[in-house]
Order: structure tokens, then C-alpha cells, then sequence
């Protein structure tokens, strides 16, 4: 049986069938949609309220799932970038977006425990990367960030169910993620890793947009 039902940026395909699958991804999947399309269906994003948390020190940044660079519209005073995700298109456009930027460098692959100490970040980013995995997966990865001897600090920022949102709630359920949870379910996560919550909000997706949140995490290492 094949269901289709409508995302964010057309039909999500959910059925055996794997060419429509891939097609799938690699529509939907696909930088200009990801970069140009999803923020005119959700009536622009605006995600400098996450950026802000990193401001007020010189980080060495480490972005897991930077996907096409996004953190780099925001970004500017860090000592260095590393940016890491397991998807070639994505990572290709980024590099040739900003590949040259100084003190950046861009990453194809998983992160491990190995490349957090080498890096040794001392902030971390998880920009809309925690709806895309299990539990256990996101709670294993913000274990492995803490491998990291200096870090102090790791935003986040996912789609979320909200109480009596109606409008984000469909919007949230149709996302390609498929592991939305509630704030309290976000929040155990980061608990459950070991990870201190200096600060959970919902924050509008744009300031002109009121039917859309997203949830924002400050975390800390508990140490
Ligand atoms: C919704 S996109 C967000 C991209 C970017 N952070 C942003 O804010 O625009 C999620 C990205 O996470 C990547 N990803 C998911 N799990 C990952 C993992 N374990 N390691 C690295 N990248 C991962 C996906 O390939 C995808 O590009």
C-alpha cells in the first residue's frame, strides 16, 4: 500500500516502493528547496535567536548536521567552524558556498568520540538534527559531544509538538523528521546524556510567523 500525504514541501512518500523513496529525498532533499522553498512555504525563517546563544565568546564550533551551511548566514566570530554531515549533496553546495571562508572547514561523514577530541569544541550546534533520530541515537550523540574536554556549551533547535498549536503540530507531524517529540521529551534527552539545561524556549520560526515554534536548548555539561 503506498500512503502519500502532503509536507512542507510537497508529498511525503511513505511506502515500499524505493525509487519513489530516493526521489523523495533527493527532491525534497535537495539544497534549493531545503535553502529557497522551505522558507517561503513557512513564510521566512529567522534562526538568529539560536545563533545569539553562541555570542559572547570566540568558540571553536563543531555543527553536526550543518547540512548546507545555514549556521553560516549567522555566524561570524569564531575561531573555527567544523561542520559535519552524513549527506554528500548537502555537503558539496556547502562547500562551494563557503568553502574558502577562513577558519572553516566542512566535514562529510559521522561524527565519533575520535573526531570530537581532536576538534575539541567549545561549543557545539544541533540545528534541526534531533527530529531526525531515535532516542537512543540522539541521546548517543550528545554523549558523544561531551568526549570533547572543552566544551561548555550546545544549542539546539528542532520542530516541536506543542499543546493546542494546531498549525506547527500538522505542520511538525508532516516534517520529513520523523521523531517529533514534546519540549519535556526533548528535554529528558538531554537530561538522560548527562547534558544541564540552562535554557529551553519555544521561539517563533520568524517573528512574523505565530503559528510556527520551534524549540530552542542551551546545554551544558553537568560536570
Ligand atoms: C534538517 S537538516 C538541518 C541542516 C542545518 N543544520 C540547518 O540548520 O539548516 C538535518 C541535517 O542533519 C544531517 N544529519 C542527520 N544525522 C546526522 C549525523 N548523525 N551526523 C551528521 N549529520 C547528520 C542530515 O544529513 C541533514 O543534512
Amino acid at each position: 500500500m503506498i500512503h502519500v500525504r502532503f509536507g512542507f514541501c510537497g508529498p511525503v512518500l511513505a511506502c515500499p516502493v524505493v525509487p519513489l523513496g530516493s526521489l523523495y529525498q533527493r527532491v525534497l532533499g535537495h539544497p534549493f528547496v531545503y535553502n529557497q522553498v522551505r522558507p517561503r512555504v513557512l513564510g521566512g525563517i529567522d534562526m538568529s535567536p539560536l545563533y545569539e546563544r553562541l555570542r559572547g565568546t570566540r568558540h571553536t564550533i563543531l555543527d553536526v548536521g550543518c547540512g548546507t551551511g545555514d549556521a553560516l548566514r549567522y555566524l561570524e566570530d569564531f575561531d573555527e567552524y567544523v561542520g559535519y554531515d552524513t549527506d554528500p549533496v548537502a555537503v558539496d553546495y556547502m562547500r562551494q558556498t563557503y568553502g574558502s571562508r577562513p577558519r572553516v572547514r566542512i566535514e562529510h561523514g559521522l561524527v565519533t568520540t575520535r573526531e570530537v577530541k581532536e576538534i575539541a569544541p567549545t561549543a557545539a550546534i544541533l540545528a534541526g538534527v534531533l527530529h531526525h533520530v531515535p532516542d537512543d541515537y540522539a541521546r548517543a550523540l550528545l554523549e558523544t559531544l561531551q568526549a570533547g574536554p572543552r566544551l561548555t556549551r550546545v544549542v539546539t533547535q528542532d520542530i516541536v509538538y506543542v499543546p493546542g498549536r494546531h498549525v506547527n503540530n500538522a505542520l511538525s507531524w508532516l516534517d520529513r523528521g520523523k521523531f517529533c517529540r514534546k519540549k519535556e521529551g526533548y528535554e529528558h534527552i538531554a537530561r538522560s546524556a548527562g547534558l544541564r539545561i540552562e535554557a529551553s524556549d519555544l521561539v517563533p520560526s520568524h517573528p512574523a510567523n505565530r503559528f510556527v515554534v520551534y524549540l530552542m536548548m542551551t546545554l551544558a555539561p553537568d560536570k
